[in-house]
């Protein structure tokens, strides 16, 4: 029957299982289609006509996917993901003139609230995320225009987050017209996720937003589509997929981070050597003090899923990587500050100890990271940044204890230290602390505002 093979033809090509939004819906679009080139009257005969039609013509079929396609989408869809984000890219940041930028990718993207999300989110994060950039794709034509124009009305605007809507948009009569600073963070083009073989993408993207697309296919068809987006992950990225979507994702492919209703997902399954070579040597922070010892001992089991995924993340890096110099030097200190430079902050020129630090964490360096950030303590003992940077490594190491005590000292030193706020809430939210987890949150917000400029 003609019907049937229409719908065939959609899964073959989009992926669209006709149960994931129902026969009824799928026969509404193709009749609506038969409408508009004068098949108005049902029958077998003209469902013939239609499906020799879509056979041969590809505009007509790629109106029909116009038709079939939910493009339904708004910015900061389930905030968590955005946090985790936050959270997760300052280890995984490369920095230094000339070094590569975080690339991360928004498929399926609709009409670019999503991907526009990520941008303004990690603009807001510039100091400790670093440069990055956006390729976004869907099938829809129609939805990848309305990106591209990136005028929103308010049914956009679903969730409050940060105030960006009134920091990145200008209202205009037409709509919330989106700054070009955003607009120039991310490369939109059509592309089929079943269809397009994505080869020359391999291992590309340190993250991947694919949300609420693998609830369109079936189960072979969910697989593939995973195996793809594995390939074009780079060791280590990140996956995050919808929250109806997180149980279908292979875990011999990936495996679940630690950031609650974030539904994100780390690459595993290309050579990682899961501990292989047990914990890394210590640091005065993490090994020789006894209350962090211990903590870090009580603590390790429970952690061993995430330490596991971070290490191996670290070392598949590391390999990766041409040899980085041992930190046993700092550089001779500053004559002069930059006008902005808070206390114990790196420079904004990237030149800073600390940008040395960062770059060590993203590199799975971290005994390094922690020298380096313990001898810019001695010269520099007030620094937050330091203390926030000796919490993260913490956090790699597992050690879970000390690493909330170095994050606490950062906040003590800062009380507006957002970062550090948003791992400490990530923190009570593990344990399951959620008045405590809150209350950091409520505070980073606080902290966002400030660091902002108060113009939320
Ligand atoms: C519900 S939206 C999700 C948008 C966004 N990721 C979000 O979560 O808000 C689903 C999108 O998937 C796109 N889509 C469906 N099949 C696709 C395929 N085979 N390749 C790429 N995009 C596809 C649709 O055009 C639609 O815009």
């Amino acid at each position: 029957m003609a019907l049937e093979r229409i719908k065939a033809l959609l899964q073959e090509v989009i992926g669209l299982h006709p149960g994931s939004i129902g026969d009824a819906s799928i026969e509404r679009a193709i009749h609506h289609r038969m409408k508009a080139l004068g098949l108005a009257a049902m029958g077998a005969r003209n469902e013939r006509i239609y499906l020799r039609r879509i056979q041969q013509d590809k505009n007509e079929f790629d109106e029909l996917v116009e038709e079939v396609v939910v493009p339904e989408t708004w910015f900061f869809r389930n905030v968590f993901p955005f946090e985790a984000l936050v959270s997760y890219l300052p280890g995984l940041k490369h920095q230094g003139a000339g070094e590569r930028k975080t690339k991360i990718l928004s498929l399926p993207c609709s009409t670019g609230e999503e991907p526009y999300s990520i941008a303004m989110v990690l603009m807001e994060e510039a100091l400790s995320v670093g440069d990055f950039s956006i390729d976004a794709h869907d099938v829809s034509q129609r939805a990848i225009r309305k990106a591209k124009r990136a005028i929103y009305g308010q049914h956009s605007f679903r969730e409050e987050y940060r105030g960006l809507r009134d920091r990145y948009f200008q209202r205009t009569r037409a709509g919330y017209v989106l700054d070009a600073s955003v607009k120039a963070k991310v490369a939109f083009s059509r592309a089929n996720i079943i269809t397009d073989d994505f080869d020359h993408k391999r291992s590309t993207y340190d993250v991947i937003f694919c949300r609420n697309l693998l609830i369109y296919f079936d189960r072979p068809t969910q697989a593939r589509v995973l195996k793809k987006l594995h390939r074009m992950l780079k060791p280590g990225g990140i996956l995050c997929v919808g929250h109806a979507e997180a149980a279908q994702v292979t875990r011999d492919y990936f495996s679940p981070l630690d950031f609650s209703m974030a539904f994100a997902f780390s690459k595993v399954g290309e050579g990682s050597e899961i501990f292989a070579d047990g914990p890394p040597p210590g640091n005065r922070f993490f090994t020789q003090d006894g209350d962090t010892l211990k903590d870090l001992q009580s603590t390790f089991h429970d952690l061993v899923g995430l330490v596991e995924k971070d290490r191996a993340f670290g070392r598949r890096l590391s390999r990766a990587a041409p040899a980085a110099k041992a930190p046993t030097a700092l550089p001779p200190p500053k004559k002069k500050t930059p006008a902005k430079t808070r206390k114990g902050q790196q420079p904004a020129d990237g030149s800073g100890p600390l940008e040395q630090v960062s770059t060590y964490l993203q590199l799975g360096r971290l005994k390094e990271a922690a020298t380096l950030c313990e001898n810019y303590l001695k010269q520099n003992p007030q620094s937050e940044t330091a203390y926030y940077y000796l919490g993260l490594v913490g956090l790699r190491q597992g050690s879970v204890g000390a690493a909330e005590s170095l994050l606490k000292k950062a906040l003590y030193l800062d009380p507006a230290h957002h970062q550090a706020l948003g791992q400490l809430a990530l923190l009570a939210e593990k344990r399951g602390d959620a008045a405590q987890a809150a209350d950091y949150r409520r505070r980073q917000k606080r902290a966002m505002r400030r660091h902002a400029g108060g113009k939320e």
